[in-house]
C-alpha cells in the first residue's frame, strides 16, 4: 500500500512556539519574530515538521495577543508583514510549515470593529458583537461566567447595552450569526493562506456561537472550584452550539479551496464523545480538533491505556487522531508528571498514532516557573490570585545558551526564566547524550524513519505491571512500544525476536523485556 499521498499534517509533528518566550532581538525582553525566524535551523534540526505561533497580531495584550485588534497585521512588537513574510518564505525553504492562531470568537474592545460597534445602536457593525438588553430590574441577561470570572456581560452606559465576553470584557464576542461579521472573518483566514501559511490553530472554536435566546446555564451539582467560578455551571448554552459545526465545515471548504493540504486545527475541550462530532463527515469536513486527554489523565499504565482506547473507539472512520502533552494555558507536563516520567511521557507522545503538537521547552524538560507575585503578567491569575489558575509558570522564556538571560534577550525578560537556566539550556542539552532535548532528536528521527510510527496501525496490549504497551504496524512492519509508568524496575513478557531501536534512557536497555524504573523503549519484532 502506497501511502507517499497522505497530508504533511498527518505524518508531521507540530511545534507550539510562543513568540513572547521563544527568542528576543530588540532588547525589549518579548520575543518576536526576526527571533523565531533565527531560531528555524533549530527547529529544523530537532526534527519537527509544522511551527504554530500563538497570536501575533496587533493587541493591547490583555489576555496576551488573544485579544486581537487587527485580524490582518503583526503587532509592532513582534515584527512587521515584511516579518512574517520573510518567516513564512523561510520555514518553506527549509521543508516546514506555517501555522498561524485564529482568534474567532472575540476580538479586543480595541478592534476597529468593536469601537464602531459600541459607537452607537444604529452602527451598521453595532450587530457584529452580541449586545443585550437589562433585565426590568437592570441586571445582566443571564447567569453566564466568564473564562476568567465575574458575569460575562459588561454593562455600556453609553448606549444603555450590555455586551457579551466568554473571556476578559476587553475580550467582547463577535456575532458569527450575522453574515457580514462571517463574511469579514472568512476574508481573514483568506488574508493569510493568501500570504502563504500552511494552516491555523482556532481558538475556543466549540464557544464561537451561543444559543438563541440567552438561556441561563444550569448550575453544576458537584461544586468544582479547581480551575475557578466557570465550574460552577455547565456551559450548555454559551458553547458547542450546533451551528458551531456549519462554521467549522465554511472554514474547512474555504481552506480546501487552496493548494498544499492547508491545516485547521480547532482548540476544543470537551467530552471525546462531542469533541469528535468536529472531525464532521467524509461530504463535510471540518477541523482536527485538538485532543487534551493526556492533559488530564491520571499518570498510570492503566489509565493511559483506557485514554487511548476510549479515544480510538469514538473516532469517526477516517477521523486522524491527535495528541498534545502541554500548551500556554496549562502546567507543563515535567511538572504534572516529574522529569523521569516525562522523558517516557515524551516517547508516548511521539509514538502513538496520531499526529504529535510538541510545546516549546518541553524538549529541554522546561518545569513550570515559579512567578513572584510582583511580576505576575497572566490576567487569569491576577483576576483569581492563588488559585493555581494562572499560566504564566508555562509560558517563561526559552533558555538557548550560559550566556545572560539564557540568550533569549540583551535586555529584561518579560517573565522570570527557569532557575537552572544556566544547565537547563538548549546548547548544554544538545551535547549532553543523556539529555531531553537528545532523547527528543532521537524519537523525532525514528519517527521520520519509521513510517510504521507515522502511519502504521496501534495495537494496544494488556497492562502488565505498571507497563503500557501498544504495538505499531505498517505494511509488514511491526513496532513495539513498552513504557514503563513507574519509578520502580518492571518486567515486560517480550516476544521472540524483539529489538530494542531506543530507550528512553542513555544506555542501552536489557533485552529480556525487563524495563528500568520510568523507563520506555521502542522494540522492532524481526520476522524469524
Ligand atoms: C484560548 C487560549 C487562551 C486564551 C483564551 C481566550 O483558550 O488558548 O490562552 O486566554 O482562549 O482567547
Amino acid at each position: 500500500m502506497s501511502h507517499d499521498r497522505e497530508p504533511w499534517w498527518k505524518t508531521g509533528v507540530v511545534y507550539q512556539v510562543y513568540p513572547r518566550s521563544f527568542q528576543d532581538t530588540t532588547g525589549d525582553g518579548i520575543g518576536d519574530l526576526p527571533g523565531v525566524l533565527a531560531r528555524l535551523d533549530y527547529l529544523k534540526d530537532l526534527g519537527i515538521d509544522a511551527l504554530w505561533l500563538s497570536p501575533i497580531f496587533p493587541s493591547p495584550m490583555a489576555d496576551f495577543g488573544y485579544d486581537v485588534a487587527d485580524y490582518c497585521n503583526v503587532d509592532p512588537r513582534f515584527g512587521t508583514l515584511a516579518d512574517i513574510d520573510r518567516l513564512i518564505a523561510a520555514v518553506h525553504e527549509r521543508g516546514m510549515r506555517l501555522l498561524l492562531d485564529f482568534v474567532p470568537n472575540h476580538s479586543s474592545d480595541q478592534h476597529q470593529w468593536f469601537k464602531e460597534s459600541r459607537s452607537s445602536r444604529d452602527n451598521p457593525k453595532r450587530d457584529w458583537y452580541i449586545w443585550h438588553d437589562a433585565r426590568p430590574d437592570g441586571g445582566v441577561p443571564n447567569n453566564w461566567i466568564s473564562d476568567f470570572g465575574g458575569s460575562s456581560w459588561e454593562w455600556d452606559a453609553a448606549t444603555g447595552q450590555y455586551y457579551l465576553h466568554a473571556f476578559l470584557k476587553e475580550q467582547p464576542d463577535l456575532n458569527w450569526r450575522n453574515p457580514d461579521l462571517r463574511a469579514a472573518m472568512m476574508d481573514v483566514l483568506r488574508f493569510w493562506f493568501d500570504r502563504g501559511v500552511d494552516g491555523f490553530r482556532i481558538d475556543v472554536l466549540w464557544h464561537i456561537v451561543k444559543a438563541e435566546g440567552f438561556p441561563d446555564n444550569p448550575r453544576k451539582l458537584d461544586h468544582v472550584q479547581r480551575m475557578g467560578e466557570m465550574f460552577d455551571q455547565l456551559q450548555v448554552y454559551n458553547t458547542n452550539q450546533p451551528e458551531a459545526h456549519e462554521i467549522s465545515a465554511e472554514m474547512r471548504e474555504l481552506a480546501d479551496g487552496y493548494t498544499g493540504d492547508r491545516v485547521l486545527i480547532g482548540e476544543i475541550y470537551l467530552p471525546f464523545e462531542d469533541l469528535v462530532k468536529y472531525y464532521g463527515t467524509p461530504e463535510r469536513p471540518e477541523v482536527l480538533p485538538f485532543n487534551f486527554g493526556l492533559i488530564n489523565v491520571e499518570w498510570s499504565a492503566e489509565a493511559v491505556h483506557a485514554l487511548i482506547a476510549e479515544y480510538d473507539a469514538v473516532l469517526p472512520p477516517g477521523g486522524w487522531p491527535n495528541w498534545v502533552l502541554g500548551n500556554h494555558d496549562r502546567p507543563r507536563i515535567a511538572h504534572r508528571v516529574g522529569e523521569a516520567q516525562a522523558r517516557v511521557a515524551a516517547m508516548l507522545l511521539l509514538t502513538l498514532r496520531g499526529t504529535p503538537t510538541v510545546y516549546y521547552g518541553d524538549e529541554i524538560g522546561l518545569p513550570d516557573v515559579t512567578i513572584p507575585p510582583d511580576r505576575v503578567m497572566d490576567p487569569a491569575e491576577l483576576r483569581n490570585p492563588g488559585k493555581g489558575v494562572g499560566r504564566d509558570p508555562v509560558r517563561s522564556p526559552m533558555p538557548w545558551d550560559a550566556s545572560a538571560h539564557g540568550g533569549f534577550t540583551n535586555g529584561e525578560p518579560w517573565l522570570p526564566m527557569n532557575p537552572d537556566w544556566p544547565t537547563r539550556n538548549v546548547a548544554v542539552e544538545a551535547d549532553q547524550d543523556g539529555s531531553m532535548l537528545t532523547l527528543h532528536k532521537r524519537l523525532l528521527a525514528l519517527r521520520r524513519a519509521h513510517r510504521t510510527l507515522q502511519l502504521g496501525d496501534i495495537h494496544l496490549k494488556p497492562v502488565q505491571g505498571g507497563v503500557l504497551a501498544y504495538e505499531r504496524r505498517l505494511d509488514g512492519e511491526t513496532l513495539l512500544v513498552t513504557l514503563n509508568l513507574t519509578a520502580e524496575p518492571a518486567l515486560y513478557a517480550l516476544p521472540a525476536l524483539s529489538r530494542a531501536l531506543l530507550s528512553t534512557l542513555p544506555d542501552d536497555p536489557a533485552t529480556d523485556g525487563s524495563l528500568r524504573a520510568n523507563e520506555g523503549v521502542v522494540w522492532v519484532l524481526e520476522r524469524g
